[in-house]
């Protein structure tokens, strides 16, 4: 394995990184350390001087079948090379068709339709926009009310904001969407702390939804949209039996349940949907990362199949969806989406998510007595090490424990105070040792 030609000199002076206002990061920091890769394969990327990183978390909840593998690249080679392009709107390439159909086989039945878009935040611009316009095609305008979730994440566009429970995501963007509710969040560090798996305590929280009902009425709200894991703010699994509530309630009122699956779907937690591990089905299903196993951008609703038809009405060249992306469907992320879930199939990585996710609970749970760590969860191949706030600095612990991790050649992700691993589905158990490893000697060292 050969490692990735030097650096050119000058390329990490700060005058060269200037341009490039990063998403989601610390720039100053980020600028006077950067920490680049330059390369990626199976479960490792490498930095361009040559350093490797185990990767403890999919590049960003995405390379679920670990990095560049062969062949999902040839496959995006020779789509590009074959078709590069096609019209998204009103014109159509067989890939779409099949990568759709591949996709509604391996959904929970009655999810037969997809439509496609770019990311996960238009996915779930997508499945909002949906829903409210099937609520007024059947006669139920009036609802118009969308139900999140505290600590909740659905991307970044004004739809995802306004139903997501992150506040310094939302403070800074005025109003967002109007007519927008909140459930509580369910995490509980006294009644859930250190629990493996789904939570014993918390179902009663989806109970809450009785109380909006209440408040707003019924007839006022078109849907509820959740993560049935919450990911982006660590690792929060569903309480037993609060999906099947939420499900009952709103299949009781007429609301539609959305869920979130940009992090769940395609194997993260041992199934190709967190709806088939939880057996609650929703109305709508959002996806993208491990779709092209992050290699190429792209994302997705699945669709109830009464939904969609509800909307094939009016004269046979009357457009029935006003929107849609110019990259909707684009040949390189089918002809990628393809080649991956054909590599999840044949290599069983669903199967091996399930057979691992014991070794990482295990794992994980071995830090309990780790200096500073006050929670440890995890469901399928996720996990999180919730480390007590250093006093006077928040969320200065959880980025050193981070920072001490690359330094030690291992790539986690930091969400708040919180440090969670998700690594790929072809994770290794000595991978997982080292991981653990390197996790309990950044701990001891942390200040
Ligand atoms: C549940 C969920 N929804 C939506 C998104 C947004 O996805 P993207 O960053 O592709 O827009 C994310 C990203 O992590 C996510 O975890």
């Amino acid at each position: 394995m050969s490692n990735p030609a030097p650096l050119e000199a000058g390329a990490l002076h700060p005058e060269a990184l200037a341009s490039y206002w990063m998403p989601f990061t610390a720039n100053r920091q980020f600028k006077a350390a950067p920490r680049m890769m330059a390369r990626a394969e199976g479960m490792h990327y490498w930095t361009p001087e040559g350093r490797r990183i185990l990767d403890g978390f999919s590049g960003l909840w995405c390379c679920n079948a670990g990095h560049s593998r062969k062949p999902v690249v040839e496959a995006i080679q020779r789509q590009a090379a074959t078709l590069d392009y096609a019209p998204a709107f009103q014109m159509g390439h067989p890939l779409a068709f099949e990568l759709a159909g591949r996709i509604a086989a391996m959904a929970p039945a009655g999810l037969n339709r997809v439509f496609f878009c770019n990311s996960g935040s238009e996915a779930v611009d997508t499945a909002l926009k949906v829903a409210l316009a099937y609520q007024r095609l059947r006669g139920e305008g009036s609802r118009t009310r969308l139900i999140g979730r505290e600590r909740g994440y659905h991307g970044v566009g004004f739809g995802g904001i306004s139903v997501g429970g992150m506040v310094a995501n939302r403070k800074m963007f005025g109003a967002m969407l109007a007519g927008v509710d909140h459930l509580p969040h369910t995490h509980s560090l006294e009644k859930n702390a250190f629990s493996r798996g789904e939570p014993e305590w918390g179902a009663h929280l989806a109970d809450e939804l009785e109380r909006l009902i209440a408040l707003h009425d019924a007839s006022t709200i078109a849907a509820v949209i959740v993560e049935p894991m919450a990911g982006s703010t660590g690792v929060l699994l569903p309480p037993r039996g609060y999906l099947q509530r939420l499900r009952e309630i709103t299949a009781k009122h007429g609301i539609l349940l959305i869920f979130d699956e940009v992090i769940t779907a395609f194997g993260r937690l041992g199934h190709a949907f967190a709806a088939q591990r939880y057996g609650v089905t929703p109305d709508m299903i959002t996806f993208a990362k491990g779709v092209t196993s992050g290699t190429v951008p792209m994302g997705g609703v699945l669709v109830r199949s009464d939904i969609h038809d509800a909307f094939m009405r009016g004269p046979p060249w009357a457009i029935e969806l006003f929107h849609g992306y110019t990259y909707s469907g684009h040949p390189l992320a089918c002809a990628a989406g393809i080649a991956t879930l054909d590599l999840y199939r044949d290599e069983g990585l669903f199967e091996r998510a399930r057979a691992m996710a014991p070794v990482l609970e295990d794992a994980v749970h071995s830090l309990r007595a780790s200096p500073h760590v006050i929670d440890i969860r995890n469901g399928g191949l996720a996990a999180a090490i919730e480390l007590e706030p250093r006093p006077g600095a928040p969320l200065a612990r959880a980025f050193d424990a981070y920072l001490g991790c690359w330094e030690r050649g291992l790539l986690v992700r930091q969400a708040g105070e919180i440090v969670c691993l998700a690594p790929a589905l072809i994770v290794e158990e000595s991978q997982i040792a080292k991981m653990t490893g390197t996790l309990r000697e950044v701990l001891l060292q942390l200040a």
